[in-house]
């Protein structure tokens, strides 16, 4: 897991070659799509490099930046502002990481609230990668906020705070989710913490938007797309309660008041119908009959709590008759076994479905 994608609960690295096929199927290689519950990012960004201009939303503040950083993004980074503080040349991408990499660590609030030499004891970094941490971040706002003169363009922030959101991830004690920390230390929260160059899709001439918001609200805003493509949450696993260290990283204000075991800010309004049994039938309902769109494409879990008879059922009246297709393929999950002291990884075989229907015009 070194150097793969950031851990996270439905990311879709893995079928992109699904996604693909079910593209080519449709003819789809240009035009404009919109990906609403982006999260990592790597579809959008799959999306971009496939010819197509995409806009793209989550409710989440790192998502948002991943997504500012390697989809709206299509400039390659010049970092003119730090000529003078970063002395390699060609003053690169890879130069500045390098400088950021050598930081010397300063204990600050991820030290205080996430490693265990803070009064909490919390485990989730080693006291040297949480203070190191600190310093990274330090140094970005203050290269962005105009404390060092105003340094970094918006673009070149993003990309920077993308670059640490992948490599404390990479060392986190977790098992793959925020909500508890392991108890000893794994031998990736062991590694010392390294920026590495996030994957930036450039220099494409597509003109892509990122969006923090609600996905019915990026969806209502939202001029005609050609593709719609949907990967909501599948079960009730609140985002913001399983990524909280995350978004405190991404966020640019100092960290709010923190509670329990695991250090848990307000939700502050992050919780989502689609975590819900109650309401994302309904949630699904709603955006499906409002998007403006021609192609719908919905990834969904073959456990998620929306029944598949409900999105076949929905997706059908809002569709054009005839058009309703679901190609499924199965894969191989590993699920780690959270409350155990030692990761036990069990083998499932889950079902994941691609839902697809041609709208019917209004
Ligand atoms: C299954 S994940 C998407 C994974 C993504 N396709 C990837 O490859 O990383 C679902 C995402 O929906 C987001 N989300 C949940 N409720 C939302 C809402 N109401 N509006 C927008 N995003 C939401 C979550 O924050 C999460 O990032």
């Amino acid at each position: 897991m070194m150097f793969g994608p950031m851990r996270y609960i439905g990311n879709k690295q893995k079928l992109l070659p699904f996604i693909r096929s079910a593209l080519e199927a449709l003819g789809m290689g240009s035009g404009t799509a919109c990906d609403p519950f982006a999260g990592t990012a790597a579809v959008s960004r799959f999306l971009k490099r496939h010819g197509l201009a995409v806009t793209c939303g989550d409710l989440m503040q790192y998502s948002y930046v991943l997504q500012r950083a390697t989809v709206e993004c299509d400039v390659w980074p010049a970092f003119a502002g730090l000529k003078d503080v970063v002395r390699e040349r060609p003053l690169s991408l890879g130069a500045v990481l390098r400088h950021l990499n050598r930081e010397r660590p300063a204990r600050g609030p991820v030290y205080r609230q996430f490693s265990p030499a803070g009064p909490h004891g919390r485990r989730y970094f080693t006291p040297r990668n949480a203070a190191k941490m600190d310093a990274v971040r330090e140094t970005i706002l203050r290269w962005w906020r105009g404390g060092g003169g105003g340094r970094l363009t918006e673009e070149e922030r993003y990309i920077l705070l993308a670059s640490l959101l992948e490599a404390s991830d990479r060392v986190a004690n977790t098992t793959g989710v925020y909500a508890a920390f392991v108890k000893t230390w794994q031998p990736n929260a062991r590694r010392p913490l390294r920026l590495l160059p996030p994957p930036l899709v450039a220099g494409t001439g597509r003109r892509c938007q990122a969006h923090r918001a609600d996905a019915l609200d990026v969806v209502i805003n939202l001029g005609p797309v050609d593709l719609l493509y949907l990967d909501p949450p599948y079960n009730t696993r609140q985002y913001a309660a399983y990524y909280h260290i995350p978004e405190l990283l991404a966020s640019e204000t100092p960290f709010p008041r923190l509670r329990g075991k695991t250090g848990l800010p307000p939700m502050d309004g992050k919780r989502s119908d689609w975590c819900r049994p109650g309401a994302c039938e309904e949630a699904l309902e709603a955006l499906v009959a409002l998007a403006p769109c021609r192609h719908i494409l919905m990834s969904y879990n073959s456990e998620g709590i929306i029944p598949a008879a409900a999105i076949e059922r929905i997706f059908k009246t809002h569709g054009r008759p005839g058009t309703y297709r679901a190609l499924r393929q199965r894969y191989r999950r590993y699920r780690s076994d959270l409350d155990g002291q030692n990761r036990n990884y069990r083998g499932d075989v889950v079902m994941e479905v691609l839902h697809y229907v041609e709208k019917r015009r209004p």
